[in-house]
């Protein structure tokens, strides 16, 4: 008998610059993303700055949301979602994210979503920032690391809360911010681009610069969680972080230590900021040991405190082991960072070990130490797919992943933990962020497009379509 109250949130997640497409379509400015060309497990994506006529670049049409949205909000709607986390693209609201007035066209399509989920009672939970900038604040402040785009941003969540103040109620400022703690974040999460630089997944790294730029960051989160309620009480604030669940290798004391230190950095260093409204203990030790030094303008500390979240919502697909012994590192992948294979799990084709229970042992971490409803964003197996000739997709693979990992969200509830929703990643395929292609796949429902674009964008129904169908509407109950 699994446990999900009566209101549980479930339902699915997209984001704008992966899913959208209509790149400069409508008044949209090119983002960050617009700029990331294709890629393949095998082969980093490339950062081109400019738009290079012989390259792709798959945010441009990504899953054509932006032309087809009516008919995928029919789809979740068919399967009986009570939420649909989603995006704002922050240059069709602002193109390069200096301008005074706002873009009407772009926010009047986010009128025509809202509009179109209230048909079919879907509650939106949107994401102000999800891995994309106006790519002007990029090339002219170098992103986050500028201060200048606190103003900017906040500018921009003005113009959407006092829009949507009466369509939309939960909001999550920034995706996985603590990205920034990780390399990988430079581009995709802070928008800084460092001199030699030329691909998204070696990026050249300053550590300096990267831990000012999150600075920047958390303090603007945390205003606008004081703006949001300004200007609507009513309005819900999560933080959203990637939580990297990482276990010691084995049971010698600096692997514990070793792990705790990355459980730290990883992810309490940003989720203590937001949910607590302070740094945690262990982050002086850290900068001085790191030679970083945060400039920090008197007010900030305020700021923090005064901008903490309503809710906790993070992503979780994979974990990994840490030790302390230099010659075993990376033996595995994972979202955003790897580690340490453990030998007691499998792993995805994208080589993301998969760990339901680690998704119940989270819970249980983070709902101890911060005590706020809990939300799982983003969950779910990037696959590859095939389409029948009869359009038929069989992904039991999916199912299987999905339906473990829901029993442990059971589990984590029995336990005693505060879980208010669930809405798996990409519920409708959409492009990766690490590897850009389309062939790596989460949906429910099937997007005929290949790597390169080719294809009829037409939509085609999983198995976990009609699988996903009858969890939601037994609420957990009819999962086998
Ligand atoms: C999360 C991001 O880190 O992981 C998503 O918020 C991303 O934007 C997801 O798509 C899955 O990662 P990937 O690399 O498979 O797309």
């Amino acid at each position: 008998m699994l446990m999900f109250n009566e209101n549980f949130l479930w339902g699915g997640a997209t984001a704008a610059n992966q899913f959208e497409g209509a790149w400069n379509v409508g008044g949209k400015g090119p983002s960050t993303a617009d700029v990331l060309t294709d890629g393949t497990h095998s082969s980093p994506r490339r950062i081109t700055k400019q738009i290079e006529q012989d390259a792709y670049y798959p945010s441009h049409k990504a899953s054509d949301f932006y032309h087809r949205y009516k008919e995928d909000i029919a789809l979740m709607g068919e399967m009986g979602f009570k939420v649909y986390r989603m995006s704002i693209a922050w240059t069709r609201i602002f193109p390069t994210g200096i301008e005074d007035e706002p873009n009407e066209e772009g926010l009047a399509f986010y009128d025509n979503v809202f509009d179109e989920l209230k048909k079919y009672n879907i509650e939106p939970l949107v994401t102000i920032s999800h891995y994309e900038m106006p790519l002007y604040l990029s090339q002219k402040f170098n992103g986050w690391y500028s201060r200048k785009l606190i103003d900017f941003y906040l500018k921009y969540c003005k113009v959407i809360f006092e829009r949507f103040k009466n369509k939309v109620k939960y909001w999550l400022p920034l995706n996985e911010v603590n990205c920034g703690a990780y390399p990988f974040g430079n581009y995709i999460s802070l928008g800084i681009l460092n001199d030699g630089t030329e691909n998204a997944i070696y990026q050249v790294d300053d550590v300096q610069k990267r831990y000012q730029a999150l600075h920047n960051q958390l303090v603007a989160g945390a205003k606008v969680v004081k703006l949001a309620r300004e200007i609507n009480p009513d309005f819900k604030l999560g933080c959203m972080i990637a939580y990297m669940q990482s276990y010691p290798l084995t049971c010698h004391p600096k692997d514990a230590l070793q792990c705790q230190k990355q459980m730290g950095i990883g992810n309490f260093y940003c989720a203590d900021v937001v949910v607590r409204g302070k740094y945690p203990f262990f982050a002086k030790r850290y900068w001085e040991e790191n030679g970083i030094h945060i400039v920090m303008e008197p007010e900030d500390e305020i700021a923090l405190k005064e901008g903490t979240v309503d809710f906790f919502a993070f992503s979780y697909y994979s974990s990994n082991c840490i030790s302390h012994e230099e010659e075993k590192q990376n033996t595995t992948e994972g979202n955003i960072v790897g580690g340490i294979t453990n030998p007691y799990l499998t792993t995805s084709e994208w080589g993301w070990q998969i760990d339901a229970e680690g998704l119940r042992y989270a819970l249980n971490e983070l709902y101890a130490r911060y005590q706020i409803p809990m939300m799982v964003v983003e969950n779910g197996l990037g696959s590859y797919d095939k389409l029948e000739e009869d359009g038929s997709i069989h992904d039991d693979y999916r199912i299987a992943y999905i339906k473990e990992h829901i029993k442990n969200m059971a589990e984590a509830i029995k336990d005693g933990v505060d879980l208010i929703g669930y809405t798996p990643w990409g519920c409708i395929d959409l492009i990766s962020v690490s590897t850009g292609e389309m062939e790596k796949r989460y949906g429910f429902v099937y997007v005929d497009s290949d790597n390169k674009g080719n294809g009829t964008f037409n939509r085609y129904k999983k198995d976990s379509f009609y699988w996903y169908k009858k969890v939601i509407a037994s609420n957990g109950q009819n999962i086998d």
